[in-house]
């Protein structure tokens, strides 16, 4: 008899423990089928980097070594489940800072081993994108993915799952990165991307007009070197005239200028290629602004629009339990020879 084996793993239950260190978070999770997350522990490094306005990879690796065990007991006793209960571990290798990757991969590999359980390393692009499968059920490939956080700006053909191809990126900073240097020349400390959607709503986003980067020899490419260094400029100016700076403007017309650009060039990108849906992904999709313009410009165009509620917008474990889930399924098994990868491609 013949058996159809991605139905009857549909109905299989599959338990992967997921682990994410590429970057200042330490973070474990039990996920269910993709969409159940039993269990999603953060340990967040925020307070250690705040007093050098940035994280520092050195200590965020020891952060990480010290975290990493605890968090996965917690993560499995939130979820009920044993290592007998796991199906697969699954790990972010790349890309990030390799300090903090080889803690989750060295980490994943003793267990996978040990347990004797299958490996799945996964893409940490590929997880953010994955966080909006888990609410959103209904949402499959194909469709057109924003990806914007503190390490990249991509326009991501989602193809199916693990299989991407990416139409933009930004060639010089990140918009997370923006944010947070902006944050940090206005005195809002770090990460300054929270600290700028809040006091923006108190500001007038009309005040100054910063420059918008729209490059005729790449249309989805970004640019947000300019912006940022108009705003320093800007600074810089009213210091030595001895102006007062209105710090709730100065935010909330960097955020319109650098909104403005991404739904601009995603909207035209959706349009050009034909697609219907459109995702948002990573921690600035956690901005209410971007959501808001964003959301607003896919109705008016009759295009499906989703974006992952705000505990898996930021660095998670769910979001690569679930992107392992999908790869589960394909087969993806990685051997205990993986390493971490820090300027990792995306699948293609
Ligand atoms: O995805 P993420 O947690 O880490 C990376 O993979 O980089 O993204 C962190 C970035 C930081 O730059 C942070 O300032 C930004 O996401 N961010 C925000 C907001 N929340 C987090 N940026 C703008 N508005 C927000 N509400
Ligand atoms: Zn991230």
């Amino acid at each position: 008899m013949e058996v159809d084996m991605e139905e009857h793993m549909q109905e299989e239950t599959i338990r992967i423990l997921a682990i994410e260190t590429s970057c200042d978070e330490t973070s474990a999770a039990v996920v269910e089928n993709g969409t159940r997350i039993l269990s999603n522990v953060i340990s967040s490094q925020i307070d250690l980097h705040k007093k050098f306005g940035g994280v520092v990879p050195e200590l965020a690796s020891r952060k990480h070594m010290e975290k990493m065990d605890p968090v996965i007991q917690e993560a499995l006793e939130q979820a009920g489940t044993t290592f007998r209960d796991l199906d697969a571990v699954a790990v972010t290798y790349g890309p990030g800072l390799v300090g903090a990757l080889l803690v989750g991969v060295s980490e994943a590999k003793a267990m996978a081993y040990a347990m004797g359980k299958p490996l799945i390393g996964i893409h940490h692009i590929e997880g953010h994108i994955s966080a909006n499968y888990i609410e959103h059920p209904d949402l499959k490939p194909p469709f057109l993915c924003l990806v914007v956080s503190g390490g990249h700006t991509h326009l991501v053909h989602v193809k199916d799952y693990g299989h991407y191809g990416v139409i933009g990126k930004t060639r010089d900073d990140a918009i997370g990165e923006a944010f947070d240097k902006v944050a940090r020349a206005i005195g809002l400390g770090y990460p300054g991307g929270p600290a700028i959607d809040r006091i923006a709503r108190e500001g007038n986003p009309d005040a100054i007009r910063f420059p918008r980067a729209f490059m005729e020899d790449g249309p989805y490419d970004f640019s947000f070197s300019g912006v940022k260094s108009a705003v320093l400029n800007y600074l810089n100016q009213a210091k030595m005239r001895g102006e007062t700076v209105v710090v709730a403007d100065v935010a909330a017309s960097f955020q319109k200028a650098a909104v403005e650009v991404l739904v601009k060039k995603t909207m035209k990108a959706a349009k050009n290629h034909g697609f219907d849906t459109i995702a948002l992904a990573g921690g600035v999709a956690a901005n209410s602004w971007l959501r808001e313009s964003l959301g607003a410009a896919c109705k008016e165009a009759g295009i499906g629009f989703h974006h992952p509620s705000m505990l898996f917008c930021t660095d998670n474990a769910a979001m690569i339990g679930t992107a392992a889930y999908h790869a589960y399924r394909q087969g993806v098994r990685h051997g205990l020879d993986l390493n971490a990868v820090p300027d990792l491609k995306l699948p293609e």
